[in-house]
């Protein structure tokens, strides 16, 4: 099945007796035992629901994993990931991750006795899995001093990364991974398994905010994980087994109603997505070319330093930009300006949206590691949506005049 098709029928089709097109939305806490000890499939939502389950479904198709996992948010799914994990293991992550997924690590998780260090690009992250030159919980961006310690028990990427737009090696990051014991998760927020299919390059577990693209229209907050057929914990579980007493146990399941958002999303995945890239593409090329402008990160451009990696792993680029203008003044006078693209957190709709990442979604990491990383006063992120390009050119013109 093309991946076009499977956005809109995989993971065949749940508690279909009616016949219905549309998944119906299961708005019920529990369910009825047709005799003792006996189930219908579903006992209680918190554990399964039929309209998640159809969406799970779906998710697994797309990532071709032997399972995924719905949940409130992106971060409810980092979460759940995390708890695969006791304390003592070393998590060896990308140097540039969505703030959220920072603040967990930083704030919540090093306290119980996980540590993260993190490597700013695939070179250092392959030698922060070998040992050499861990700094244990060095914020992102750091690396490459301090001594090391044992071996990692898993990687965890963004790529490309939020907000820089770096793009990590997917495979040699697997293999080394693996040679080293430890599993290795992708956040896949950004291409989404339309352009990028993590498992397929050798990843174990796949992560998503469900909240961008997969929902798609800036209406509604969810997550996903996604387990590969062979990925195990080391002592041999299945992944997607562990991950399925996580999600029943801890309880941050998504809501059937979300679940019906997120099935209706993903059936336009492919048209919205092709037509955001396009748009993003002509607006990155259109950015390059101003004299206000003095940085375009965005893969699809050929002189992106990974322009060629992202080529090879990945069948687009998205439709994340971030740039950078003169100075601050002019930074916040674009986000005055705009009038069509929205100055807003978040990223992945319908809308096109402009974010200021030192003071919204990278806010809480320390000053000096997030400049380290190149998320200063001058940075703009933009989620190009699926309007008219020429609006929004117009649109962006105005703004950065
Ligand atoms: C790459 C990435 N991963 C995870 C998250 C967290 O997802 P959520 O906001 O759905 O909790 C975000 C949110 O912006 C993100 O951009």
């Amino acid at each position: 099945m093309e991946k076009e098709t499977t956005c809109i029928h995989g993971g065949g089709r749940v508690a279909n007796e009616t016949g219905a097109i549309a998944t119906p939305i299961f708005q019920t806490a529990t369910f009825a035992h047709p005799g003792v000890n006996e189930t219908t499939g579903y006992d209680y939502t918190r554990q399964q629901n039929p309209t998640r389950e159809q969406l799970e479904n779906r998710v697994a198709a797309l990532e071709d994993a032997a399972a995924a996992f719905a949940f409130a948010s992106g971060m409810a799914a980092v979460s759940a990931l995390m708890d695969l994990f006791g304390p003592g293991g070393r998590v060896v992550c990308s140097g540039d991750l969505y703030g959220g997924t920072y603040r967990l690590f930083d704030q919540i998780l090093s306290a119980r006795g996980l540590s993260f260090e993190y490597g700013r690009d695939t070179e250092a992250v392959l030698a922060l899995i070998a040992g050499a030159g861990a700094r244990q919980n060095a914020g992102p961006g750091a690396g490459g001093t301090g001594a090391g310690a044992g071996a990692p028990v898993a990687v965890f990427l963004e790529t490309p990364t939020n907000p820089m737009m770096n793009v990590f090696d997917i495979a040699r990051i697997a293999g080394a991974a693996h040679a080293a014991g430890a599993l290795l998760a992708v956040d896949n927020t950004f291409l989404t398994p339309y352009f990028q299919k993590p498992l397929a390059l050798g990843a174990d577990i796949v992560l998503h905010s469900g909240s961008k693209y997969l929902g798609g229209h800036n209406d509604t907050i969810a997550g996903f994980l996604a387990a590969g057929a062979g990925a195990r914990l080391r002592g041999g579980e299945p992944v997607s087994e562990r991950l399925r007493f996580i999600g029943k146990t801890t309880g941050a399941g998504l809501a059937p109603f979300d679940c019906f958002l997120l099935l209706r999303g993903i059936k336009t995945l492919a048209i919205r997505l092709g037509r955001a890239q396009e748009n993003a593409l002509e607006i990155a090329q259109w950015l390059t070319a101003q004299p206000g402008v003095t940085a375009v990160h965005y893969p699809g451009l050929e002189t992106h330093p990974d322009y060629a990696l992202s080529k090879k792993q990945a069948s687009g680029f998205g439709a994340m930009i971030s740039f950078s203008v003169k100075d601050a003044a002019a930074a916040r006078r674009a986000l005055e300006r705009v009038k069509l693209v929205q100055y807003a957190e978040s990223l992945g709709g319908t809308e096109s949206l402009i974010t200021y990442p030192m003071l919204q979604t990278h806010a809480d990491i320390p000053e000096e590691e997030r400049l380290s990383i190149g998320i200063d006063d001058k940075l703009l992120r933009l989620s190009v949506g699926i309007e008219s390009v020429s609006d929004l050119i117009a649109d962006l013109a105005g703004a950065l005049e």
